[in-house]
């Protein structure tokens, strides 16, 4: 489509690299697949943005989104209730592990980490620790980008243009073990040491100064850093001794990407807070959600109790009406089963791809990866500026879509190209990832 950037400003997009070509517009999907304005097919590597969770072309969402429009298209959570927000908000506390029991009904993710900090600082004013306000994320981490978010977020590039933000985010070192500046040849050394940085964070600010420490499952951004054995045991042992609120990020973690609901499940943690959106409607409409433990609404429910907080789509009519379709839909297919049935082959899929030069590092849960690309295997040197430059953005973002696979090129820690494809995939769909994979990563290593 000729004009689609006279008018349409895309989000982290260099707009001038569309003056002399077309914007990819993509114009229907169906399954795991997705077709452009000329009719040509690609698999959806990244259903979408780690959304499309139960793949393309559902009628039955669509529908449900229309049945619920036709009877009720809008009204708020604010003062008032309507029926779908709170049978989904009965239906995800079934879900969820332990105690988390309270649906606050966001539009988004970042409207979820947001609401969460906030929560956390509201939470702590109102039971006598009222200087508790700071939080703890790691470095890289991506957890949004409304000023609370993006003050949370790890990723100093997409930070600086904003500054100042909001004061009192602490950053501590990530899980990548791959580059483990201690401990790299023992995983739960690693592991340990990298949750005592969070204790260590913790103590040079003050402990009466913490409220919240925000980590996802697996770390998305820097290519899929799952969590080294024992790791979230410690947090949460750290996170009790300093009476510090444990909030996973699951934006992208939860609904089935790591093979359960939630991802603090896959790794046995009990957070305090869960943050969620993306899957939970697999993208049919947009929704997100705080899941708080029923602890920290306590203090909320005195006669003149409130949380003064609030977005007017939150907990959209169409939006919670397509979510339940879709957790039908995750129910009638065991959509969560299906990827621990299939991960196992997902990964060894991938891994083959170790037998080429360029490929590091394999890594990640469920339908969940990132493959880091390096200069030399050896030494695990990776790429300068330049060479990044030249290979993610100037070659392999685009080749790899010419080849028919959209999936995610990334640079924002080490060169990574991530894959998260619909839940839906199987082992006919492992084979072409990879077969694409193999014939344009060959050709990048000749480029270099
Ligand atoms: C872990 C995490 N948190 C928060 C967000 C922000 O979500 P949204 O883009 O829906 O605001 C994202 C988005 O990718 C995410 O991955």
């Amino acid at each position: 489509m000729a004009n689609a950037t006279d008018h349409l400003w895309m989000h982290f997009t260099r707009m001038a690299s569309y003056s002399a070509g077309e914007v990819p517009t993509i114009v229907r999907g169906e399954g795991a697949y997705v077709w452009d304005a000329q009719g040509r097919q690609y698999l959806d590597g990244l259903a979408g943005l780690f959304v499309v969770n139960a793949g393309h072309g559902r009628t039955e969402l669509a529908e449900a989104a229309a049945k619920q429009a036709g009877e009720l298209a809008y009204f708020p959570l604010w003062s008032y209730a309507h029926p779908k927000a709170i049978e989904l908000a009965e239906r995800i506390a079934a879900l969820t592990p332990g105690d988390l029991n309270r649906i606050f009904f966001t539009t988004g993710g970042s409207e979820a980490v947001e609401a969460a900090w906030k929560l956390a600082r509201a939470y702590f004013k109102r039971t006598g620790k009222p200087n508790k306000y700071k939080v703890i994320s790691r470095y890289i981490a991506y957890h949004g980008t409304s000023m609370g978010a993006l003050s949370i977020t790890g990723l100093p590039g997409i930070k600086s243009d904003f500054e100042p933000l909001v004061p009192g985010a602490i950053k501590v070192p990530n899980t990548n073990f791959y580059r483990a500046p201690e401990h790299g040849d023992d995983p739960e050394a690693f592991g340990r040491w990298a949750a005592d940085e969070i204790g260590r964070a913790i103590e040079r600010e003050g402990p009466d100064t913490v409220a919240a420490v925000f980590l996802e499952p697996v770390q998305n951004s820097g290519g899929c850093f799952p969590p080294p054995p024992g790791y979230f045991d410690r947090v949460r042992e750290i996170c009790d001794a300093y009476d510090v609120l444990l909030v996973s990020d699951e934006v992208i973690c939860s609904w089935g990407r790591l093979g359960e609901y939630f991802g603090a499940v896959r790794y046995g943690y009990q957070p305090d807070i869960i943050t969620t959106a993306k899957g939970i409607t697999s993208g049919y409409a947009p929704l997100g959600a705080m899941i708080a433990s029923d602890r920290l609404m306590e203090p909320f429910l005195t006669e003149t109790g409130m949380f003064a907080h609030g977005v007017t789509f939150g907990g959209h009519p169409v939006s919670c009406a397509v979510a339940l379709a879709n957790l039908e839909v995750f129910a009638r297919e065991d959509l969560v089963g299906h990827v621990r049935a299939n991960e196992a082959a997902f990964r060894a899929t991938l891994e083959k791809l170790y037998d080429l030069p360029i490929v590091g590092d394999v890594r990640g849960d469920g339908y969940f990866y990132g493959i880091e690309l390096v200069k030399d295997k050896t030494t695990r040197e990776t790429f300068n500026e330049a060479e990044s430059e030249g290979l993610l953005r100037g070659f392999l973002s685009t080749a790899l879509f010419q080849a028919g696979l959209y999936c995610r090129a990334d640079d924002r820690g080490d060169p990574v190209i991530q894959l998260a494809p619909p839940l839906i995939a199987e082992q006919q769909h492992f084979d072409e990832i990879e077969q694409i994979l193999r014939t344009v990563l060959t050709q990048a290593w000749t480029k270099l």
